[in-house]
């Protein structure tokens, strides 16, 4: 069993700096899935920045229509945002999560952090934290969107399903020890608010550029695996709007749009 509290909404409350995330915080003990609340709380009215936050899911959603475990001691969240942004700038909501939650991650613990496009923060090449976006558009409007958000925080490996435990990893376990999860949510929210401000106000690239900095994955030979296609070749560079720029065999350059792939390292073609 955890030794972990449930997160106090006043211990992340009384310190925190934000103007948008996080001004209202719904958490609970369980729910199926903090993503799929954030849609119907979205759907009838909830404010940007609201959060849901859950100390266990019962059927957490990850990327490609896969199961996310979510034992208690994680961090797992959903915000609520409202951004005037058109579809296909969507992506660009992941990348800023990510770097959000890898900063959060070096800057309170020292550790060396990595994001993966499209959506995954590692600790020594193994995944501690996920990220899934749902948007709501009509007519290339933006309605709102959901920024799920799963963090491997005060868990043991052995929590996790065998098929995920062997990539995955959680902050306890390098740590050997457990975090205040309320410190890192503050921060977290901070650092969110800070990019999506810079996102919405049109000053995308600088985010972009940090994000780059901390990704591993450029300059090496992957493996792409976008709905039943597998593309092999160099990732070069993804672009403003979180599409992966891949350099095959034959010299030419294809372009992966984020939602539609996961990647792994490939060795030399
Ligand atoms: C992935 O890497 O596949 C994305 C995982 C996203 C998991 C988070 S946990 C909080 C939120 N609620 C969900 O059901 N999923 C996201």
């Amino acid at each position: 069993m955890p030794r972990t509290e449930p997160i106090r909404l006043e211990k992340i409350k009384e310190k925190l700096q934000t103007k948008l995330i996080g001004k209202t915080i719904h958490c609970f003990s369980e729910v199926a899935s903090t993503n799929d609340l954030a849609k119907e709380m979205a759907t009838i009215g909830a404010k940007e920045g609201t959060v849901i936050i859950a100390e266990t899911q019962t059927s957490g959603k990850g990327r490609l229509s896969r199961e996310w475990a979510s034992p208690r001691g994680g961090i797992w969240l959903s915000t609520i945002l409202r951004p005037e942004l058109s579809g296909k700038d969507i992506p660009k909501l992941t990348l800023m999560t990510s770097l959000a939650v890898a900063k959060t991650i070096s800057q309170l613990f020292n550790l060396k952090t990595e994001v993966k496009w499209p959506n995954d923060v590692l600790i020594n090449t193994r995944k501690v934290c996920g990220i899934l976006i749902i948007a709501n558009t009509r007519g290339g409007v933006t309605n709102f969107v959901v920024v799920g958000i799963g963090i491997n925080a005060n868990i043991e490996l052995d929590s996790l399903p065998k098929q995920v435990r062997e990539n995955a990893t959680s902050l306890k376990h390098e740590l050997k020890r457990e975090i205040d999860r309320e410190q890192f949510l503050r921060l977290l929210f901070e650092k969110m608010e800070r990019y999506y401000v810079m996102l919405t106000g049109g000053k995308f690239s600088p985010v972009l550029k940090e994000w780059k900095s901390l990704c591993g994955f450029l300059g090496s030979y992957v493996e792409v695996t976008s709905w039943e296609e597998k593309i092999e070749g160099l990732a070069i560079d993804v672009d403003e709007n979180g599409a992966l720029i891949i350099r095959l065999q034959d010299g030419t350059l294809r372009k992966v749009l984020s939602g539609d792939g996961s990647l792994k390292r490939s060795k030399e073609l």
